[in-house]
């Protein structure tokens, strides 16, 4: 029998924590019930005394999720612990997640603390933690750039006062894999009551080295990797999950664990994360990215035909790639559509919703005759967005591209309720767009990320555009899709807009008072 090892997902968390992708209650939810259908053990959905919105969606989750452990981020504070603790109380499953940073710099510079005060709030933090649940995990934040044997002397302490999982953050992915494996395995052997926890670990990209760091700690003893989907998070981002996963089920003849994930959910939790956040795949990107399975050389093509094992490690279809399969089409009923977003996962809770959502499919199946999962879920982000309250609407949009003209766009939208038409020139039609845009809004923000992909295959795809926008201190991300990729730039800088203008109290998690 080979261990388990846990796998710890913190697209909702840390993931949450690059910039512009932060997400609403309701998205968190959706991505948390396809985390759930992956089979992770342990879902951290966020960080409940960050913010009144944080919190709710902490506490959505915990009230939907049954099956994985749902975490919930506190710093080593009472009032921390007692927020989160609050949040998870409808788990079925919970987990508190305190931290407390453990490295000289982080002790002096940030903390102002003494080692000694540093592991006697850390142990005040899991004792109380352990009033809420039995299952309490302790991170020493900057563990990578922390001593040794400070770290042997806070992780003995605190696993006496009821720590039952021990993480070992690379918080700023400074570390190598042979060092970081060989820390995990020092740390399991010095520790004397190492064997009452589980050894995670979280490791972050900033050298592109947290998959790399992850596995030599799971060779060194740790039973828990921390990770995210797409490898989202701070900075460079995390600990790619489908990555760790599908390279632990692929070289089973060395590692002596695996995970219990359902890898043919992979492709799905890619695609829905990427769609919400408005974080586009690199093709290039391994196990999701668009070329990830795509054989162009010709002596590759003709290996594959003759066995696919000459240049495939791994089967597409595993990882839930299912070749752009034509699910829907421009005769397909509402009941075959609400099943087909069942067997994706989705379903609405309100009858309008759905209502809305198939009105939208009609619509798109009337442009483009194939419908594939892709435009299921691009379509379902769409209707999602698309809330009652939205201060700007758009009503129509016509563009002038001339070979020789200057690209000229029309637009008219509906803010606070009164219509309003404007045009403008731009550099090309999207530029002309924006700027026809702004001249009615006058929104103030500085364009940080426009990015463009296509959605399926060929040019009939619909085109699934990002947007970025920083106004002051708050930056938000926009996401739209149509077969028009000048309209669906529309749509997502629109989308941005309106984010942008929602009274909001979320603040961004680091942006929480220090400890
Ligand atoms: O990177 C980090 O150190 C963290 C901790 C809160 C675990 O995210
Ligand atoms: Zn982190």
């Amino acid at each position: 029998m080979k261990d388990k090892l846990i796998i710890f997902d913190t697209t909702l968390r840390d993931g949450e924590q690059s910039p512009g992708a932060s997400m609403t209650r309701d998205e968190k939810l959706r991505i948390a019930k396809a985390l759930e259908r992956l089979k992770v053990d342990v879902i951290e959905a966020g960080f409940p005394i960050a913010s009144p919105g944080d919190f709710e969606a902490v506490k959505t989750v915990a009230e939907a999720i049954k099956d994985s452990t749902v975490c919930g981020l506190a710093r080593a504070l009472d009032k921390d612990i007692d927020k989160a603790g609050e949040a998870l109380k409808p788990a079925n499953s919970a987990r508190i997640h305190t931290f407390i940073a453990t490295s000289p710099i982080h002790m002096k510079a940030k903390l102002q603390m003494e080692p000694d005060q540093v592991v006697e709030q850390a142990v005040h933090a899991v004792k109380r933690a352990r009033n809420y649940t039995d299952d309490v995990e302790f991170s020493p934040e900057d563990a990578g750039r922390s001593e040794t044997d400070f770290l042997c002397r806070i992780i003995e302490a605190v696993i006496d006062a009821g720590a039952t999982t021990i993480n070992i953050p690379d918080t700023v992915g400074y570390n190598l894999p042979d060092r970081f494996g060989a820390l995990i395995g020092e740390l399991i052997e010095r520790i004397p009551n190492s064997d009452k926890a589980v050894f995670s670990v979280h490791c972050h990209n900033d050298l592109g080295l947290a998959v790399a760091n992850s596995l030599s700690a799971v060779l060194h003893g740790a039973r828990q990797v921390e990770c995210t989907i797409n490898g989202l998070g701070e900075r460079a981002g995390n600990a790619s999950l489908e990555e760790v996963v599908m390279a632990v089920r692929t070289r089973q003849d060395v590692f002596p664990c695996d995970t219990g994930v359902d890898t043919t959910q992979i492709m799905n939790c890619s695609r829905l994360v990427s769609s919400i956040t408005g974080f586009p795949v690199q093709p290039n990107k391994a196990i999701v990215g668009a070329n990830a399975f795509a054989h162009e050389s010709g002596i590759h093509q003709d290996g594959v035909i003759k066995s696919r094992e000459t240049y495939e490690i791994m089967r597409a279809e595993d990882v839930g790639w299912n070749a752009n399969r034509m699910v829907l089409g421009k005769h397909s009923g509402r009941n075959a559509f609400k099943t087909r977003l069942q067997e994706l996962g989705i379903e609405f809770e309100r009858e309008e919703d759905l209502n809305n959502a198939f009105m939208r499919f009609k619509e798109l199946a009337d442009k483009k005759h194939e419908i594939f999962d892709e435009d299921l879920q691009a379509l379902v982000t769409e209707t999602n967005l698309a809330s009652e309250d939205e201060r700007i609407k758009l009503v129509s949009l016509k563009v002038n591209s001339e070979t020789g003209e200057t690209p000229k766009a029309q637009i008219t939208l509906v803010v606070d309720g009164e219509e309003k038409s404007m045009s403008a020139e731009g550099s090309g039609p999207v530029d002309a767009t924006f700027k026809a845009i702004e001249s009615v809004v006058d929104s103030g923000s500085d364009l940080l990320l426009y990015s463009v992909s296509n959605i399926t295959s060929g040019t009939s795809s619909q085109g699934e555009v990002a947007v970025r926008l920083r106004l002051d201190d708050r930056i938000v991300n926009g996401q739209g899709a149509d077969t028009d990729i000048i309209a669906a730039s529309a749509k997502a800088y629109l989308n941005a807009l309106n984010t942008l203008m929602s009274a909001s109290d979320r603040k961004h998690p680091q942006v929480v008072d220090k400890v």
